[in-house]
């Protein structure tokens, strides 16, 4: 991996060619430029919000009345499907941070000569991708508990997925660097320590203590996850730009 600030020939801005930049403005009198109008565009989606299509739905557990009164924890005057909703959105989550970090580690393990392996520890990489797993396994027993089924994808699953989407790229993107790389998965760990906070006060409100208790252990160690991915985008980028000065 390359660093992520280093000068080279960046073609892309207006001042690379001062000539052709001015020979384009001096075209602009040729042709009318003016605000671009988007309301074709606005009308078009506006007529497909209209339809008022859900992303899916949740899928009804196979012992739905199981929920509400033989659980392995009771579920008392709330909808369940708001929870798994949810418990699908975090279980398809964690399963996207597993492979994320197995990205980054296969690109650290590639690259041998990278300069930021002096301060990013590919062990404390491999714990954090273990631990994912381990949440993954923690929701998907949790959904089975409640009657829900781990295979159907719900729709905050897929949502999720979707918004996803760009960090898998920023990983798996050969060029990417490594601080680029952490960079993204610092989003992610964003979304994540949000979403087992919101998950865990759920639970609570639910009357689940068993598994907001669960859930709490499985916060503390993405907090961790956050803390240090954090970190390590710091020292990269400082120690960037200490060797510029
Ligand atoms: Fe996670
Ligand atoms: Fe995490």
């Amino acid at each position: 991996m390359e660093k992520s600030t280093q000068l080279g020939m960046n073609r892309t801005g207006a001042d690379m060619s001062p000539i052709h930049s001015k020979a384009m403005l001096k075209g602009q009198s040729l042709f009318k430029v003016g605000p671009i109008d988007s309301t074709g565009m606005a009308a078009i989606r506006s007529s497909y919000v209209q339809l008022k299509e859900p992303v899916g739905s949740v899928p009804l557990p196979g012992t739905f009345k199981g929920v509400l009164t033989s659980g392995k924890e009771k579920m008392t005057g709330h909808n369940p499907e708001v929870l798994i909703n949810k418990l699908g959105e975090r279980l398809a989550f964690e399963r996207s941070g597993v492979r994320l970090y197995d990205a980054l580690i296969m690109k650290i393990e590639a690259d041998k000569a990278d300069e930021g392996k002096d301060i990013v520890s590919i062990n404390l990489l491999k714990q954090f991708r273990e631990e994912e797993y381990e949440h993954f396994l923690m929701v998907k027993e949790v959904m089975e508990s409640v009657g829900a089924d781990p295979t159907a994808q719900t729709p905050d699953a897929d949502v999720a997925g979707l918004a996803a989407l760009g960090i898998q790229k920023v990983m798996t993107e050969p060029r990417t660097s490594l601080s680029q790389c952490l960079e993204a998965l610092l989003t992610a760990e964003m979304t994540d320590n949000g979403a087992w906070e919101l998950l865990v006060e759920l639970c609570e409100e639910m009357g689940l203590d068993d598994t907001s208790a669960e859930f709490r252990r499985a916060l503390a160690q993405e907090e961790k996850h956050l803390e240090q991915i954090k970190s390590w985008v710091r020292q990269l980028t400082m120690g960037q730009a200490e060797k510029a000065l």
